[in-house]
């Protein structure tokens, strides 16, 4: 009696998460999808799209990761609402910090001219 419970239970979690497996990634959302699928080696989503276009970076996606088109469809348009901005101030290189750290010294005067 236990026994056929048991066995039961199992075929009934079988059937249930096989019928989780088939739509696994339907109708999620690019940020979920990429935190379920490429978090592990993705840290970030920021900076991925390298301002490559939406098709450029679905073809790719869908080409390396994914064999839904929905899915690749779902994480460009993600990973391009997350990409830095192309215009994004950069930073400040470390020889202009150097040249104003180096501003201690007074600037010199000018050579004198002499007069003829
Ligand atoms: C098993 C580890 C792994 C997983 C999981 C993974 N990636 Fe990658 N991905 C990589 C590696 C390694 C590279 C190559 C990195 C490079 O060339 O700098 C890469 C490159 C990329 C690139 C191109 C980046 C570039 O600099 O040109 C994109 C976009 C990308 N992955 C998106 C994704 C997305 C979206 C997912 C989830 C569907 C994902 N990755 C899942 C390992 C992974």
């Amino acid at each position: 009696m236990v026994a056929r419970l048991g066995a039961a239970a199992a075929l009934l979690l079988i059937v249930v998460s096989g019928a989780r497996a088939e739509n696994l990634d339907a109708g999620k959302s690019g940020a979920r999808l990429f935190a379920d699928s490429c978090a592990s080696c993705h840290r970030s989503a920021r900076g991925l799209a390298k301002g490559r276009f939406r098709l450029t970076l679905y073809l790719f996606l869908q080409q390396h990761y994914t064999s839904s088109s929905d899915a690749a469809s779902a994480l460009s348009t993600y990973l391009q609402s997350v990409d830095t901005p192309a215009g994004a101030p950069a930073r400040k290189t470390s020889a202009r910090r150097s040249l104003s750290r180096g501003e201690t010294r007074p600037p010199r005067p000018p050579l004198p001219v002499r007069g003829h």
